[in-house]
């Protein structure tokens, strides 16, 4: 039987946190472990540049995320993990894919019709501060996934859209060209826990609630202390089910720990309590891996070394393909 292919793209922007990693990161390294899977995963740093032009954040960013994933103990051998600008076979592969897309399913992305939604709402032209990479971001994403023949697309809800649109390009090519590319799929797990931030909203990097991953344990006290509760004093029954605090305990604690928690809740126990709960739970399960991050940001080479054999196995199969590719459309050595 041969292995499925997974594949999915981070993009690096900004400091992984606890909703990443609850959401996406560990999930994605545990189904790696999975021998009737090929996983492979990218730090997608050409789509960083449509949000962030400040190249010391998309570095930082992207050295991060590098070394999140290394800590938490992704096996690079198993599954391939590579920087998207190694691999310029996907941006090769983005402009043909460009001319096969029809500027009416770009009209129709979700991020570009916000974008321009808020723009009119704000009485500015339609098209104010919209670069052609927001544009056009569907079609590199597409790029990402058929350069390798990904099959399932492990993906937040926001991004659905995305892998079907990748789908339909795929399919036109196919048609028109012959059949090169797989038909990938989106895989949404709903079991996976989206965790609450600091003021109870959805945990993200655009809402700057987020609590980063790999603090010191100070740090980490601190912005737990920091999560939303309400007003109610030490000894008031408090509801497990509208609280963060217990949210995020829950994405950590087995069932145990989560019953005992419930316990606690209904018995009033004192919000700081709970705080200092919730702190020694998620300390434990980070710890190892916080020190493994330490030790890797401090070492660069090692983590570029990880990036580079990864780049080689994922061109070992885009290079192959990208040649058939040209190949179909018409771009190839002069022939008799
Ligand atoms: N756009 C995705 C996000 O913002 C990241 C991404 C880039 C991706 N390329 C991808 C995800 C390819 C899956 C497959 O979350």
């Amino acid at each position: 039987m041969s292995k499925q292919r997974v594949l999915t793209g981070i993009t690096t922007t900004g400091t992984p946190h606890l909703g990443n990693y609850v959401g996406a990161i560990k999930p994605a390294i545990e189904a790696s472990r999975d021998d009737n899977v090929d996983s492979f995963f990218f730090l997608a740093d050409y789509h960083a540049l449509i949000k962030c032009h400040q190249p010391e954040l998309v570095r930082q960013s992207t050295k991060e995320i590098a070394a999140t994933w290394l800590a938490l103990g992704l096996d690079t051998d198993k599954s391939t993990f590579y920087r998207q600008s190694d691999v310029p076979e996907i941006t090769e592969l983005s402009w043909i894919l460009t001319c096969m897309t029809a500027k009416g399913l770009m009209n129709r992305a979700h991020a570009y019709k916000a974008a321009v939604q808020t723009n009119e709402e704000e009485g500015e032209d339609p098209d104010f501060g919209i670069t052609m990479g927001l544009f056009s971001y569907p079609v590199l994403m597409a790029a990402d996934i058929l350069a390798f023949n990904g099959e399932k697309i492990p993906v937040g809800k926001d991004q659905i859209q995305h892998v079907e649109m990748a789908r339909d390009i795929a399919q036109r090519f196919n048609h028109h060209f012959g059949e090169l590319f797989v038909l990938p799929e989106a895989q949404v797990d709903d079991d996976v826990a989206v965790l609450s931030g600091l003021d109870g909203r959805k945990m993200s990097k655009s809402y700057n609630n987020t609590i980063p991953l790999f603090l010191t344990e100070k740090q980490l006290q601190k912005h737990i202390n920091k999560i939303k509760t309400n007003l109610l004093e030490p000894g008031d029954p408090k509801d497990p089910d509208d609280s963060t605090v217990f949210e995020i305990w829950n994405a950590f604690a087995n069932k145990e720990q989560v019953q005992y928690m419930r316990e606690q809740f209904a018995a009033g126990i004192a919000w700081g309590q709970a705080k200092k709960e919730l702190f020694a739970l998620i300390n434990e399960e980070l710890s190892e891996a916080r020190e493994r991050y330490n030790a890797l940001m401090e070492n660069a080479d090692f983590i570029e070394q990880e990036l580079q054999k990864g780049a080689v196995k994922a061109r070992s199969y885009a290079t192959p393909l990208l040649e058939k590719v040209r190949d179909a459309v018409g771009i190839s050595a002069i022939k008799k």
